[in-house]
This record gives structure tokens, C-alpha cells and sequence, in this order.
């Protein structure tokens, strides 16, 4: 099975903290000759049906820096504009390159660019689920307070895709982590229950003082994310109690981390002196998806699949296309 990399339960049974190892590992190396390239003579596709900074920096540089070869692919500059069904352009990328990061709406389309891709593919960022911006944020409160279990962790504001990666983390950790959303926005409850059956403690409350009282982590996230420009007017009217203070954070431990994804907007969901002050490690984290990156694509470069291992024509055998 090629390492596809959807969710971050597909790392599978102590995954989730191997990958965080070897991304620390990835920092101390960084720019010294013993940096493994293990893309060399490789080509990554990063294909973007919604618009990124950081995702496509951090993958595109992880690929040099791993010796590999990246290509920006947007909708705009390819057939997906005019129509090509995404399953076809599965087939293409994986015939010409080695692994494919995504960035689309629905789960739906990842599954089907997965399914029909021979590339191992990695999410980056659906409607419903951004895998890789939680595995920095894990690595960068980890370096910060030296450990991840025992922590408490608060999310205050709309349960979007980061918010429900954290609980598939919580989960996957056994972390506790407290959700403070209007129930409008709050996070579909089967996620919340798989967390909860694999070991994860979610609570789900309206106060975001009941959730943000002494969090060692403090998140949040845009009140309107890429593709919910139709709801604005909605999201900030429900959204307008649910944002990270000053006085908020002075409800947390005094050693939280606070993080955003990012972009922030401030005196939206995050107020300027919280995002630019002493507890906000969100620049930290942006570094951090660098180091996860390369993790991920080596681990990906590791499993069946990766690479062009087939011979021309011979696949027709084996019904893959
Ligand atoms: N955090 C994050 O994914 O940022 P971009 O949308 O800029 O990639
Ligand atoms: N929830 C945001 C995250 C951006 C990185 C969005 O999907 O737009």
C-alpha cells in the first residue's frame, strides 16, 4: 500500500509521534552535509485548487532541501479549469511524478485523487481536515513546553479544519483538548466520538472563559475560511464572542502557547497584541511546518509506490492505471 497521507491516523499505531521526532531531527540538521536527500532525482507535484503561503513554501522548500524536485500545479495553468475530471489528473501526476500534496475542497475529491493516483498523496488542507498544520502545531508546543501529555488544550472560535485535525490529535495522543464554539459552528459530533473512543478527552462548551481557563495551548482560526465566503455575514455575527484577548489569555496558564494557523486577522478572531505578543509562537510554527514537511515527504518516499519502480506499459497487469 503507497503512503497516502489523508488524515493523521494514516501515520498509523505511534505515528503521529515518530513523525514529530524525526521533524525535530530535520531542524537540528538543517543546512549541515548530513541532511538526507532522499528525493534526489525526484519530482513532487503540489497542486493547489485554493490559495496558500506557507503550505506551498514549506512543501516547495522541504523539496529542495530533500534533494527533489517540486512543481507547482493550479487550476488555473492546467486542464482541471477546463473540466479534466480529477481522477484523470491523478493518473497523469502518477505517471510523471514521485508524490502529490493537495489542497482541495472536499474530502471526496482527495479520497478520488488518492484513489486513482499511483503517487502517494498528502493533504494539504481540505474543507475538512488540515493534517499537516497540526503536526506543526504539535511539534512547536512540544519544543515549547517540552512535552505533550498532561497538557490542556483550548480552541476557541469556529470548529474548522485545523480545529477538527487537533481533535483527530486529541484522539490519537490521548490529549484533553476544549472546544468553545457557538453550536452553529461546532465540530461533528462522529469526530468527536472516534477521538473520544481512541483515548482523546473533547469537551465542547459556548464560554470561551470556561475553555481558555488555565490552557496550556490557546488556538484558534479564521472565522471564515477558503470557500465560505457566501456564509461571512453569518460567521461573524455568531463568531463575535469567540476570540482570543489579551484578557482571555490572562485566563490560560501563564506559560500558554498561543498559535493561529494563520493568515490572522486581527481584532477578528485574535487581537494584534495577543498574535504579536509574548505568548503567540505562531511564527515558530510556520518554521515548524518546514521541518514536518520534510518528515512527511521522506515518509512517504519510504512506502511502495513512491518512485517509478514499474516498468513502461507492464501496469496494464496490474489494473492500475
Ligand atoms: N497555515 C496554512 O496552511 O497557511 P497557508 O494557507 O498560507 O498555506
Ligand atoms: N481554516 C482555514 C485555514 C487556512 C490555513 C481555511 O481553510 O481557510
Amino acid at each position: 500500500m503507497k503512503r497516502d497521507f489523508l488524515r493523521l491516523a494514516d501515520l498509523g499505531e505511534g505515528g503521529v509521534l515518530a513523525m514529530l521526532d524525526r521533524s525535530a531531527h530535520f531542524a537540528r540538521i538543517r543546512g549541515r552535509a548530513e541532511h538526507p536527500k532522499p528525493l534526489a532525482g525526484h519530482a513532487v507535484a503540489l497542486l493547489f485548487d485554493k490559495p496558500s503561503t506557507r503550505t506551498r513554501l514549506s512543501l516547495e522548500v522541504a523539496t529542495v532541501e530533500l534533494g527533489g524536485h517540486p512543481i507547482i500545479v493550479t487550476p488555473d495553468f492546467s486542464q482541471m479549469s477546463r473540466g479534466e475530471p480529477t481522477e484523470d489528473t491523478a493518473r497523469v501526476l502518477g505517471r510523471m511524478v514521485s508524490a502529490v500534496a493537495y489542497r482541495t475542497s472536499t474530502a471526496a475529491r482527495i479520497e478520488a485523487m488518492a484513489r486513482a493516483c499511483r503517487a502517494p498523496v498528502l493533504n494539504a488542507l481540505t474543507d475538512e481536515a488540515h493534517p499537516m498544520q497540526v503536526l506543526a502545531d504539535l511539534l512547536t508546543v512540544r519544543d515549547v513546553r517540552g512535552r505533550l501529555s498532561g497538557l490542556k488544550v483550548a480552541w476557541v472560535g469556529d470548529a474548522s479544519n485545523v480545529a477538527r485535525s487537533w481533535i483527530e490529535a486529541a484522539g490519537l495522543l490521548g490529549l484533553e483538548i476544549a472546544l468553545a464554539t457557538p453550536p452553529a459552528f461546532a465540530p461533528p459530533r462522529d469526530e468527536v466520538q472516534l477521538a473520544e473512543s481512541r483515548g482523546g478527552r473533547v469537551v465542547i462548551t459556548d464560554s470561551a472563559q470556561e475553555a481558555a481557563r488555565g490552557a496550556d495551548v490557546l488556538l484558534t482560526d479564521v472565522w471564515v475560511s477558503m470557500g465560505q465566503e457566501a456564509e461571512v455575514a453569518a460567521r461573524k455575527a455568531a463568531l463575535g464572542p469567540y476570540r482570543i484577548t489579551r484578557e482571555l489569555v490572562a485566563l490560560a496558564s501563564p506559560e500558554v502557547v498561543v498559535l493561529h494557523c494563520l493568515p490572522a486577522h486581527r481584532g477578528e478572531e485574535i487581537s494584534a497584541d495577543v498574535i504579536d505578543g509574548p505568548r503567540s509562537f505562531a511564527w515558530d510554527a510556520v518554521e515548524a511546518r518546514l521541518h514536518t514537511s520534510k518528515a512527511l515527504l521522506e515518509w512517504a518516499a519510504a512506502g511502495p509506490g513512491f518512485g517509478h519502480a514499474r516498468p513502461f506499459l507492464t501496469s496494464r497487469d496490474a489494473g492500475a492505471r
